[in-house]
């Protein structure tokens, strides 16, 4: 039964005896939603108050805008998608057996952030956690999900990427502030029965010795005893480090998860990047030797939301009808770990 929802599983159910085979189940994207903050700032905004320009900043990242929480914590904005999701898709919070919060942005060391969403859901049958990998987060999210569906313990999960990274930000430091936004997205899982396997390849890879090239929030080690608690350090990037890292081992990393059910890349109908850079994703698509139509982007409208970025994205695309049922996806996140991650799903 471990092998029902895996990868491969529709292989292994085949070699059994017929009166062992049992329907085949795997996971299925339920619902989308997003959420984000009102309040636009937009690259003119940030010239008033760092030495940065419009032109440097759209022609570099792509980014024009950024939404920016004004109260809303990150397990507001969870929230606030968790409630979309349920509203759409007619579910009831108490039907959850799971909530997951990718963020790197948690409200606090503890609570978790989805432990905060999960009461304010009042999702009381739902185990909730976060899951830290930064903007992987929502495809290690995925993963832990997906995995815990498969083996029967979760039935309907919920997993949400969401983030308030403006509170992590150095207002003062122009390589990093112009870079990032607040947002939240999701998804719902349910394990169903279906005529082909959805999940179709899974890769995640972590880069430890990497770890000090993006970081924010770091403590220190020293004993605080008998002084105050220290302030959390601001965000800190070695951005030609990471860009380089990311359009090497993002090809890599979908490269790897397409192998493990023999895909090809062009049966994949669209790639949804972990939304860094627009000149990462066409240089991702460049060595993937796939359209540039294949790749959606929309960071110009949100910058990098970290663990958000993917689930907006995929929400949009769905509410576009740019993605249709039975769809190959591939969800590709890369960042703070350092991290990358690939999900390949059909819709
Ligand atoms: O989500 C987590 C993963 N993160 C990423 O994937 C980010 C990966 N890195 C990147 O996307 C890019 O490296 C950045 C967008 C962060 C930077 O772009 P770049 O083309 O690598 O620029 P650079 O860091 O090499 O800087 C070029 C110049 C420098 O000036 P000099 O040394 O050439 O005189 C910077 O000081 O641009 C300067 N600069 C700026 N100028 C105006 C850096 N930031 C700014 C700014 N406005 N905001």
């Amino acid at each position: 039964e471990i092998l029902i929802g895996l990868v491969g599983s529709e292989m292994c159910i085949r070699d059994r005896p017929e009166r062992m085979r049992k329907p085949l189940e795997d996971l299925k994207i339920v619902q989308t939603a997003s959420w984000v903050p009102d309040q636009v700032i937009d690259n003119d905004d940030l010239s008033r108050i760092m030495d940065t320009s419009d032109d440097w900043i759209q022609s570099r990242t792509g980014i024009k805008r950024r939404h920016i929480s004004k109260h809303e914590n990150t397990a507001d904005l969870a929230s606030k998608t968790g409630q979309l999701l349920l509203e759409k898709s007619g579910w009831q919070a108490e039907e959850l057996d799971l909530i997951l919060v990718a963020t790197m942005s948690p409200d606090a060391y503890t609570p978790s952030t989805a432990a905060i969403v999960q009461g304010k859901l009042q999702a009381k049958n739902a185990v909730a956690f976060d899951v830290s990998a930064a903007c992987s987060g929502f495809v290690y999210g995925l993963a832990v999900a997906s995995q815990m569906m498969s083996t029967g313990m979760v039935k309907k999960a919920m997993v949400i990427g969401s983030e308030v990274l403006s509170k992590l930000i150095d207002w003062h430091d122009r390589t990093t502030a112009v870079l990032f936004g607040d947002g939240a997205g999701g998804v719902l899982l349910e394990k169903v029965p279906v005529k082909a396997p959805t999940l179709l390849g899974l890769q995640l890879k972590t880069f430890g010795e990497l770890s000090n090239e993006l970081s924010a929030g770091m403590t220190s080690s020293g004993n605080t005893f008998p002084k105050p608690l220290t302030e959390l350090t601001p965000f800190k990037m070695n951005g030609r480090a990471v860009y380089r890292f990311a359009t090497h081992e993002v090809p890599e990393s979908i490269l790897q998860a397409s192998a493990q059910n023999k895909l090809t890349l062009d049966q994949i109908d669209v790639f949804l990047l972990h939304q860094a850079n627009a000149r990462i994703i066409k240089q991702v698509a460049k060595r993937l030797k796939q359209p540039l139509e294949k790749f959606p982007i929309n960071i110009a409208e949100y910058g990098n939301t970290s663990a958000a970025s993917e689930p907006i994205l995929l929400d949009e695309c769905v509410e576009k009808g740019m993605i249709k049922r039975g769809d190959i996806l591939a969800l590709s996140g890369f960042g703070g770990g350092l991290t990358t991650g690939t999900i390949i799903l059909r819709y």
